[in-house]
Formats: structure tokens, C-alpha cells, sequence
């Protein structure tokens, strides 16, 4: 997808300072599309993520019979088929970079009468399928895969499809999320029990929607989760709220940059995605969360970040599903406070975009830090604000959140960081490096041989 690697380097020369918006919460911008899709009429979609893992969603709901359109002021329209009403598209469902993409949709088309082939770029073709191939193929569904459950794959739909109990082996929302949208069209129950609370977006937005949904929680915290299936859903006007996943950057960069005070506006801060917050305020970090308010059904606040002189923590285990994407910028943010941080149980981690616990040692270690790796997570030794050595290229690895995070440690570097390939940003912070060069941010690109014959 991307030919030719965009290289940079970024750069601080004083305190960051503003006020942004970061764009759409790109899990509620993915469900908004493929619900919008299955409702009966015309749905609105306001604040959606225009970025390639979210188009990647559009353009297979559209080869699927959605109508999906952007209007002039940014507000995105669609004309769902009605849960049963997807179509067999005509060609490869690709992917791109977007597991989220591949899960969800692999659990829609679980339940419908259809055929389709799944393929992705280099980062998505090793990640694994098996977990939502397994609780799929219990349904009913069949599966032709690469070695490993990896794409590409091709399934065939069941129609009627069987509904299950299952009890989720790995705390993911993305294939809970599979399973639910599998029971969409299932006739019966379909029940998915959660040990570890994961975001919970699928739920709040199914219900929102109209299906029949309940949740109970134990006094363990167990969630019980069931949906009664051939539900009917009723379009809706949603609101997308900011995504906490990319406030993670310009709040850690704020946090660390001697002198800044820097506000991100209105921010999903849902209890089961904002864990990152939470852990830079009990690291001494001045994070503040006013002015919080519900917006399109979600909790939302501006969040006020001024530099702090952060100390290293033991993250608990339990708080890793609420900021299982925030661990990137959490390493960079470990390695300037002062003292260890065990960062641990992070297990998960090994089969994102990347291998982020490898990938963050490998470059972290480059830029001078002081790292250990261990199976399920990193040990830091933290500079005690002083900035890294730098002088050191980055391998992103087709991973957003690894050239998002070594952008902002090249802020508090001595020499420059230079990020080889760019381009993976788009997939869902295309506004990354303005937003960051409006607080005060430098980035410097870098030219690059085109080696075309
Ligand atoms: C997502 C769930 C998470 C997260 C991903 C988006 C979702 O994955 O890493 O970026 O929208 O459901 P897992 O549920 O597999 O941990």
C-alpha cells in the first residue's frame, strides 16, 4: 500500500503550547460504518476517522450493497441493507493495515450467505485469525487459510448460523466484537462471557442500535454478554468523539517537554479505553480531565497536560485492556521518568501491527535507554528527564503507533530520531505531524533515494 517510504525526524525547540482535537475514536468510527450498514434507512455519522483503516471498512461495506457517502461539511450518510441483507462482493475484501477491520467484518459475514476472501498488507498477513476463526467456525462458518489462521483466507458464511456460549480465551474486544456481530443474524442466543472487561463499544452501540442486549457482571467482575439474534436495526445520528489512542501522543509529548502546557478537546474517555490517563496521573504526570461530559452516549473531557516530572510505576495487570494500545507511548514516556518501571502482562502486545514489545526495545535501546525485554512486557530504567542520546533510524514495521511514539521521544532527544517510513500514520492519525507542528513540534523530512529502475 504504501510504495515509498516517507522518512523523518522531529524536533523541539521550546514548549509545546495549544489547544487541538484529535481525530474520531477509530473502534466507534469502524462499528458506526458496519452497523450503519446493517440498519434499515439512512444513518448519519459525524466526527468519523477518515483514515485508512476506517476507509478500508467503508469500502467493504460498500462492495457488500451499502450506500456510503461523505457530504461537504464532513458528515458521512449510509444506507444499510438490513441485518441479512449483505451482498456477496465481487472481489477480495482488502484489508489493508486494519485487524479491526478483518475481525469484525470476518464475524459479520459468519451469519450471512456469502463467500469472501480477506487480504492485507505485510503487518496484517501475520497476525493471527485463529481466534476468531475458531468461535466462528462453532457457528458454522468455514475457513480456508494461509499456515498460522493467517491471511489471506477465504470463508463461506453459515445461513442460519448457530448460536454459542463462549467464553473468550484472550481479553479482545475485537473478537467479542466478532462474535456479537456473528449473533446479529444468528436465530437465538448468542452468548459471549468475558473474564477481562475489554471496551465495550460493541455493546453500548448494538443496544444503541436496537438490538436485544444485555450484559451482566459477577461479583468477580466476569461479564456476561448476550444478544438475541435476526434483530432488526434502526438507523442512527452518531457523534464521534475524539480518539483517546491518539491523545495518548500529544498528551506523553506535553508530559515530557520542559515547559509545556498543552490542551486535547474532547476526548473519549470511556472507563474501558482511558487507562493510559490514569497511569501517567499516578506517575506524578499533571493530567487533567475537565470539563467531562457525555456526548453521542459516550463520556467525553478535555484533557490539560502541563510537563511534570514523571516517576516510573508497576503498571497492574488488570489495567492493560483499557490501554492496550497506549503501551508504545507509555515505554517512551517510562524511559525519561525517574526510576524503574515494570510494565508487564502485556502478552498481547507481540501480535498487534507489530511485535511492540520487540519493536519499542530494539528502538528504545537505539535512542539510548536503558531496557530490558521479557516475554510479556519491558523493564525500564528511567533517565530521570534527561534526554535521550538520539542518533538513530527507526524500523516502524508498518506499525502507526511505533512512528507516533519515536516522533515524540525525538522531541526530548539530544540528536535526531529519524523515523524510516511515515506513511503507516495515515491508518489513523492522518493529522499526526500538523497537529504536532501546530503545538510547536518540528518535523524535518528526510529526502529519499527513489531507487525505481
Ligand atoms: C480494537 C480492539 C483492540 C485494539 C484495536 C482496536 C477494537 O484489539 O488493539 O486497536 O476496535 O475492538 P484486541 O481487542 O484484539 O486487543
Amino acid at each position: 500500500m504504501h510504495e515509498k517510504p516517507a522518512s523523518a525526524s522531529f524536533h523541539s525547540h521550546g514548549p509545546l503550547t495549544g489547544t487541538e482535537r484529535v481525530p474520531g475514536d477509530k473502534s466507534i468510527s469502524h462499528r458506526s460504518l458496519m452497523l450503519s450498514a446493517l440498519a434499515v434507512g439512512e444513518s448519519r455519522v459525524e466526527g468519523l476517522l477518515e483514515g485508512e483503516d476506517v476507509l478500508a471498512t467503508a469500502a467493504a461495506m460498500r462492495a457488500m450493497g451499502a450506500s456510503i457517502n461523505r457530504d461537504s461539511h464532513g458528515i458521512w450518510h449510509i444506507n444499510g441493507v438490513g441485518v441479512g441483507g449483505l451482498l456477496q462482493p465481487d472481489t477480495a475484501l482488502d484489508m489493508g493495515n486494519s485487524g479491526t477491520s478483518t475481525r469484525l467484518l470476518m464475524g459479520l459475514i459468519a451469519s450471512h450467505n456469502i463467500t469472501a476472501t480477506f487480504t492485507g498488507d505485510a503487518s496484517l498477513s501475520k497476525r493471527p485469525m485463529g481466534r476468531v476463526i475458531e468461535p466462528l467456525a462453532q457457528m458454522g462458518a468455514e475457513f480456508t487459510a494461509s499456515p498460522g489462521g493467517r491471511l489471506p483466507l477465504t470463508m463461506r458464511g453459515a445461513c442460519p448460523a448457530v448460536p454459542i456460549r463462549y467464553r473468550l480465551p484472550v481479553a479482545s474486544a475485537q473478537v467479542k466484537s466478532a462474535i456479537l456481530l456473528a449473533g446479529l443474524n444468528t436465530p437465538g442466543i448468542t452468548t459471549v462471557i468475558e473474564p477481562i472487561p475489554t471496551r465495550d463499544h460493541s455493546e453500548k452501540m448494538l443496544a444503541g442500535f436496537g438490538a436485544e442486549l444485555t450484559v451482566d457482571t459477577d461479583a468477580d467482575g466476569v461479564r456476561t454478554i448476550t444478544i438475541r439474534g435476526e434483530a432488526e436495526l434502526k438507523p442512527q445520528q452518531i457523534v464521534v468523539p475524539g480518539d483517546p489512542s491518539s491523545a495518548a501522543f500529544p498528551v506523553v509529548a506535553a508530559l515530557l517537554v520542559p515547559g509545556s502546557d498543552v490542551t486535547v478537546e474532547n476526548v473519549g474517555i470511556n472507563p474501558t479505553r482511558a487507562g493510559l490517563f490514569t497511569l501517567l496521573q499516578a506517575m506524578g504526570g499533571d493530567v487533567q480531565l475537565i470539563n467531562q461530559r457525555i456526548v453521542g452516549g459516550e463520556p467525553v473531557a478535555d484533557i490539560r497536560v502541563r510537563h511534570s516530572v514523571l516517576h516510573g510505576i508497576e503498571s497492574p495487570h488488570d489495567i492493560v485492556p483499557s490501554m492496550v494500545d497506549e503501551f508504545p507511548i507509555l515505554f517512551i514516556a517510562a524511559a525519561m521518568a525517574k526510576g524503574r518501571s515494570v510494565l508487564r502482562g502485556l502478552e498481547e502486545l507481540r501480535v498487534k501491527e507489530s511485535d511492540r514489545i520487540a519493536v519499542m526495545a530494539e528502538g528504545l535501546r537505539a535512542i539510548g535507554a536503558t531496557v530490558e525485554e521479557v516475554e510479556d512486557g519491558l523493564i525500564i530504567d528511567g533517565r530521570n528527564g534527561d534526554p535521550f542520546p538520539g542518533s538513530a533510524t527507526i524500523a516502524t514495521r508498518l506499525d502507526h503507533r511505533i512512528a507516533m511514539s519515536f516522533a515524540v521521544a525525538g522531541l526530548v532527544s539530544q540528536q535526531p530520531v529519524q523515523i524510516d517510513d511515515m506513511a503507516p500514520i495515515a491508518t489513523s492519525f492522518p493529522d499526526f505531524v500538523p497537529l504536532m507542528t501546530r503545538l510547536g513540534a518540528e518535523a524535518r523530512p528526510i529526502a529519499t533515494t527513489d531507487t525505481a529502475a
